[in-house]
């Protein structure tokens, strides 16, 4: 069995964060969230993955490599633009060969990974099988519907949704899947989609098995689902203190601060990790934040936020909660008259300020 992991995309619902970086890589618990999925498989005994790739793909090769940190080997498969999931299997046929493979989103996340998952497909041998959760609002998802043990018709956001069944980004594959992509034509967003090939599987007499998912799954291409995908891995952590915490610091519950890291007059209120290097000056820390390596938190509270490397935030007066900062970012207070927001902000961003 192979692995097709998918990191191309436009990633328009994490803009401005993806106009520079692939949001496969944006860290969840200070880990790229693509590195989790890449865990998964291998966890799973797949050595073997594809690694579909776009325009972020010079950032995706540096810092995944030839998989041998995880024990695999990655070949890369170039993607001319984002043309579907679908579209995506198709390119990948002289790759995956004659083998089965799992297709795994590379910005979705699986508490309890895929083992179950691969070991079901391969005891059944069905031409597919989808991993599916219970949401509830199906409107909002590509939906299932089952009739003795199989799919039966595969329904993209519903508007009257027949079952709250919902696709999980994660999916096995026979190779049989490959004359479906080829026969589905792309759909009013020009994609080449996932479900239409599904459906053209079970319209061809073919066997589609349902499997629930166990635990939590979470598609983190959009900011809520990001911070809530944060939230839950953060708090699976095991405390460690390898940084320099002062004597006037408190550091309370699961606290991961790495090797360099500074901490002095601060409440670090855990969950949290803070990356190598970080500089926590008379501030606090609140519960669920992750901060990346080299950021700086300086007379200031953040909460319930990811912080990512190099940024700085000081002397800022009301806590910083529900956010996502990107990479070398500078919120600070000016020392200057006239007492006024001054923002240099990238397209799209969003900035919500209460006084
Ligand atoms: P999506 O999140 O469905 O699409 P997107 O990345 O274009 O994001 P947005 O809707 O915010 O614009 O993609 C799921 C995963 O599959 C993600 O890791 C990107 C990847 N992908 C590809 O590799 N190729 C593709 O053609 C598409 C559509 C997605």
């Amino acid at each position: 069995m192979k692995g097709l992991i998918l990191s191309g995309g436009k990633g328009t619902r994490l803009r401005p964060l993806t106009y520079t970086s692939a949001k496969q890589l944006v860290p969840v618990a200070n880990k790229p969230v693509l590195f989790y999925g890449i865990e998964s498989l291998a966890a799973a005994g797949i050595r073997d993955i594809g690694m579909v790739v776009g325009d972020t793909q010079a950032e995706i090769r540096a810092a995944v490599g030839d998989g041998s940190r995880w024990n695999v080997r990655i070949t890369y498969i170039e993607q001319d633009a984002p043309r579907g999931l679908a579209h995506a299997v198709l390119i990948s046929e002289p790759f995956i060969g004659t083998d089965s493979f799992v297709m795994y989103l590379g910005d979705n996340l699986l508490n309890k990974g895929i083992n179950g998952f691969v070991d079901e497909f391969i005891a059944q041998a069905p031409a597919a099988e989808i991993l599916l959760t219970r949401v509830p609002d199906p409107q909002m998802f590509g939906v299932a519907e089952l009739a003795n043990g199989r799919v039966v018709r595969l329904v993209e956001k519903p508007k009257e949704p027949k079952s709250d069944l919902a696709l999980v980004g994660v999916y096995l594959f026979s190779p049989a899947v490959f004359e479906s992509v080829k026969r589905i034509k792309p759909s009013f967003r020009n994609e080449l989609e996932i479900t239409d090939a599904i459906q053209d599987l079970i319209d061809r007499g073919l066997e589609v098995r349902p499997h629930l998912v166990d635990g939590w799954w979470k598609d983190t291409g959009k900011l809520e689902d990001m911070l809530e995908a944060n939230r839950l891995i953060l708090d699976t952590i095991v405390r460690r203190v390898d940084g320099c915490v002062d004597a006037e610091s408190r550091v309370e519950g699961k606290v991961v601060i790495e090797a360099g890291a500074v901490v002095e007059r601060s409440v670090i209120r855990g969950p949290v990790v803070i990356g190598a290097d970080a500089r926590i000056i008379h501030a606090y820390v609140g519960p669920f934040t992750s901060i990346g390596s080299g950021t700086e938190i300086r007379d200031s509270e953040v909460e319930h936020s990811i912080v990512l490397e190099g940024s700085i935030i000081s002397d800022i007066a009301n806590r910083v909660e529900d956010s996502l900062i990107g990479r070398n970012v500078k919120i600070h207070r000016l020392p200057v008259k006239p007492s006024a927001y001054r923002f240099m902000l990238g397209d799209n961003s969003e900035v919500g300020i209460r006084w």
